[in-house]
């Protein structure tokens, strides 16, 4: 066979046509390759499978073999990446393969809006670890379901890949390159990007701020692609100093890092803005930038506040918002702090499952605006994706909105002051998330993910006999079920999405196993409880949630079935 491999001309084809403006297509046999199924966001494994022989190949032929053919033939593509170890590789597979399919033009930047997206997110980087490959449709959201369907059902049937006989294209520098009738051209995606921004954003409001010698501003860019990002929109538009950005050079591994912007990944961070007299503001974003963490100074601001309060001051605060956000939306675990602004602002509210690609038809209807998850995404109907830099830019709008008026030595308006108030006018829905990661269950069991399967089983059949008024210790439940949800925009239907007990004064658990790893399975449980009373809203988290928390891992037997003590990660 022929396999497909990054620098392709030295591969023989078993079949060469010419079409007729002289570019010459080889057909490579090749046979399908199983376990190729996309997760929460895109297909992500360890690189060295992803090395495999035809392996990335078959993965984009079958995406070509399930979309219309109206939808890329002679049409144009984008093609960007988060600049993580095998992205130059795989672009070259993915241009040639285009090209063999009969794409007129790809579009390269470092990061795209649309398109091809190689990343694997805030997973780390580099030969030992993880690579990944997501497809945007039409206006730019991760494929739905009915695509990543007969993607995986065609990974399965593949025997023939479509390859253009090409040199491999110099990506490092702008400008196009012609292969007869296909052209590939390498742009600036900052540009364009900046410019979306400025007419999102009040960038001299920002400036007010983020210049003011009593604000301290910091962005760790964590070694991804946000560094690339960093300089001229903080530093050169926004008036923030080059020391204010930290790990801003983008590294093929992330510099070791994993690149997941919490409070255990982003440590760095973290323990600037927790020590005495640290900066007042502090952000970073993940991988491919769509992740993002506010901090003030000692202080957390948990995604699920940060929607909300985005949502709660937007009118004010940002321009794009200024006749009022359309409506809200959030991801079921995510918890109901921005419900409680939807009701207050009387906006249409919408709960999805977990993934970026459910609020994409809402968006396109014209019914969402805000929305965000629990799992640190944050965005707007400005585009697609969750988008890490605009969640910086609407916070410092918030805030930048608050101090407009401060004079020089007036005490500034803080982050935890903004979201103090905002508990004091919604009441306070406390949140916490806790990951059980693969590797460390993968210790525990011979099969991977079987003590992990067992245990959401377990739930599931838990769940089929539960019933209102069941008593769980201080708790009763008013529903549990495994959340399905009805697209309002197209009818369609998913199901397993989360199995979630409810109880009557609002509190929730929830457990899902994750989309997103790449091996193995990582098990989530979300925790919830509201409190309307302001004079408990001060509290630690994992202090107000203790007896939920406990309850969870009673009632799901966690230990029991993955032999785990503690979570890998708490957020
Ligand atoms: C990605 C997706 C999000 C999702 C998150 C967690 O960032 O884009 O939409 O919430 O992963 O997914 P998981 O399936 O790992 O909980
Ligand atoms: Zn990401």
């Amino acid at each position: 066979s022929a396999p497909v491999r990054a620098s392709s001309s030295s591969t023989s084809p078993s079949a060469t046509v010419a079409n007729s403006q002289e570019l010459k297509i080889k057909s490579v046999p090749t046979q399908p390759i199983e376990g190729q199924k996309t997760g929460t966001s895109g297909l992500r494994k360890k690189v060295k499978e992803f090395m495999r022989e035809n392996y990335l190949a078959n993965w984009i032929q079958a995406l070509f073999d399930s979309l219309p053919p109206e939808d890329y033939k002679n049409g144009v593509l984008v093609l960007g990446g988060d600049g993580r170890y095998f992205n130059k590789e795989a672009a070259q597979i993915i241009i040639k393969i285009a090209a063999g399919n009969g794409v007129g033009k790809i579009l390269v930047g470092r990061l795209a809006n649309g398109g091809f997206i190689m990343s694997a997110s805030h997973n780390p980087g580099g030969p030992e670890y993880d690579w990944g490959i997501k497809f945007n449709y039409s206006s730019g959201q991760p494929a739905p379901e009915s695509i990543t369907d007969k993607i995986y059902g065609n990974t399965l049937s593949i025997s023939e890949i479509k390859v253009a006989d090409i040199p491999d294209i110099n990506l490092s520098q702008l400008g196009v390159t012609n292969c007869g009738p296909f052209s590939v051209e390498v742009v600036d995606p900052v540009a364009d990007y900046l410019e979306l921004l400025e007419q999102v954003f009040d960038f001299s409001l920002i400036r007010s701020l983020i210049s003011r010698s009593d604000f301290r501003f910091t962005f760790d860019a964590m070694h991804a692609v946000t560094g690339a990002y960093a300089k001229p929109i903080f530093v050169d538009k926004l008036g923030a100093s080059i020391d204010s950005i930290l790990n801003g050079v983008p590294l093929e591994d992330f510099g070791h890092g994993h690149p997941d912007p919490n409070l255990t990944y982003a440590k760095e961070l973290v323990d600037i803005m927790y020590a005495e007299h640290g900066p007042d503001f502090g952000a970073a974003s993940d991988g491919d930038g769509d992740r993002n963490m506010i901090l003030g100074s000692r202080f957390f601001v948990t995604p699920s506040d940060s929607v909300a309060i985005i949502a709660a001051n937007a009118e004010k605060a940002i321009p794009y918002f200024k006749t009022g956000p359309k409506g809200l939306a959030r991801s079921m675990p995510t918890s109901g702090a921005l419900d409680r602004v939807a009701e207050k602002l009387n906006l249409p509210f919408y709960e999805v499952p977990t993934g970026w690609k459910f609020f994409g038809n809402l968006m396109d209807a014209g019914k969402l605006s805000i929305c965000g998850e629990e799992s640190f995404g944050t965005g707007s109907d400005h585009i697609r994706e969750k988008d890490g830099i605009w969640a910086v830019l609407a916070w410092l709008s918030v805030i930048a909105f608050r101090n407009k008026d401060k004079k020089p030595g007036e005490k500034l308006v803080s982050v935890s002051d903004v979201v103090s108030e905002h508990w004091a006018t919604y009441g306070r829905n406390f949140f916490s998330r806790y990951d059980y990661e693969a590797s460390l269950i993968l210790c525990y069991f011979e099969c991977e993910s079987e003590g992990a399967n067992k245990m959401i089983d377990y739930l599931r059949d838990l769940i089929s006999k539960g019933k209102t008024g069941d008593v769980y210790g201080d708790y009763t439940l008013q529903f549990a079920d495994d959340f399905t949800y009805t697209d309002p925009v197209d009818g369609s239907v998913v199901a397993k999405q989360g199995v979630r007990f409810v109880f009557t004064d609002g509190s929730r658990i929830i457990f899902r196993l994750s989309g997103t790893g790449s091996a193995g399975a990582t098990v989530r449980i979300y925790i919830e409880q509201f409190e309307a009373d302001a004079s408990k809203h001060d509290g630690d988290a994992q202090i107000a949630l203790k007896a939920l928390i406990d309850l969870a891992l009673c009632t799901s037997k966690l230990k029991e079935f993955t032999g785990r003590e503690q979570p890998t990660v708490i957020t």
